[in-house]
């Protein structure tokens, strides 16, 4: 397996790749990797000739006030996972390669983006388009492995794509969670063992939400109520959105029907935390 650092080495590797008729997979991500990245890597060794990860966590889409300086790096771990996973390159840039003095050029999904992760987040899916764009600018991948535990990223990706015409497939991949419901999250090290079972209030919230539209509550304000019941009852959460929207439009819509997604995030001590689950329509439901 190959480790890349610069953006012209992975530009040079990845055009040789297409040159050879080899199809490339790319999976972003910022690293710190979990069985969340490595069901993308896995998606991706399945579908594609050559797998290619970015590890590369992104300056532009953390606030100032965000945890940019203490998120959690270890290259030498991921590079181990990736290598396990099958990948044939880890792609991992420095910041002055990615953003050289005098860059200028951002990319804006408007709309998408007002609500949800995009209103607690100010500039947030700014930097995740912007870096997005560049890596597909310079893997030119013909597939793009994304999480639906994101599920307002992948939304907004795949508007991206659309509307500025990209050659990319973009693979959005089922949520992967510890074996007591928490979806997995590079952030999960920050809670000590108390928040750590606190953070449990999501995954139940969600469970709980999502029995109640199967057994037939379609009334987003009910099973809004029904999630925030549950997470008041944790002491240690605090609300930050619980949200009943529009699948593609991220609107919020007053009844449950088809491709509705409920998401929540939720701050247990200073993490915020994120899940959803999306309502496809009742064969979906078990
Ligand atoms: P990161 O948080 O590292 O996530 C990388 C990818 O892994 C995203 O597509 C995310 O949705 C997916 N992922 C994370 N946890 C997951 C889980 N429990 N189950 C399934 N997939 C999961 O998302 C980013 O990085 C960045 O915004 C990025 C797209 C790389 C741009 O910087």
């Amino acid at each position: 397996m190959e480790i890349v650092r610069s953006v012209a080495e992975a530009k040079e590797l990845a055009r040789a790749w297409r040159a050879a008729g080899l199809s490339v997979g790319l999976v972003p991500t910022m690293g710190y990797l979990h069985e969340g990245h490595e069901s993308l890597m896995d998606a991706a060794r399945a579908a594609c000739d050559k797998v290619i990860v970015s590890v590369f966590v992104n300056p532009i889409q953390f606030g100032p006030d965000e945890d940019f300086d203490s998120y959690p790096r270890d290259l030498h771990r991921d590079v181990a996972i990736c290598e396990a996973h099958g990948a044939d390159a880890v792609f991992h840039p420095s910041v002055e390669d990615m953003y050289p003095a005098g860059f200028s050029t951002f990319v804006e999904v408007e709309g998408l983006t007002d609500a949800l992760c995009g209103a607690s987040r100010p500039g947030h899916f700014r930097g995740v388009c912007t870096v997005v764009s560049k890596l597909f600018n310079i893997v030119q991948p013909h597939r793009a492995f994304f999480g639906q535990k994101d599920a307002q990223q992948l939304a907004v990706i795949k508007r991206m794509v659309a509307d500025l015409n990209m050659d990319v497939q973009v693979v959005g991949c089922p949520i992967v969670r510890e074996a007591d419901g928490l979806a997995k999250s590079s952030r999960n090290t920050y809670l000590d063992p108390q928040e750590r079972q606190a953070a449990l209030v999501l995954s139940r919230a969600i469970r709980a939400a999502e029995q109640a539209v199967c057994d037939g509550q379609h009334d987003a304000a009910c099973v809004r109520a029904i999630i925030e019941g549950t997470i008041a009852a944790e002491p240690l959460a605090c609300i930050d959105y619980v949200q009943v929207v529009d699948g593609l439009t991220m609107q919020p819509v007053k009844t449950i029907e088809d491709s509705v997604l409920v998401a929540i995030a939720v701050r247990i001590g200073t993490t915020r935390l994120i899940d959803n689950f999306i309502f496809e329509g009742e064969p979906t439901c078990s």
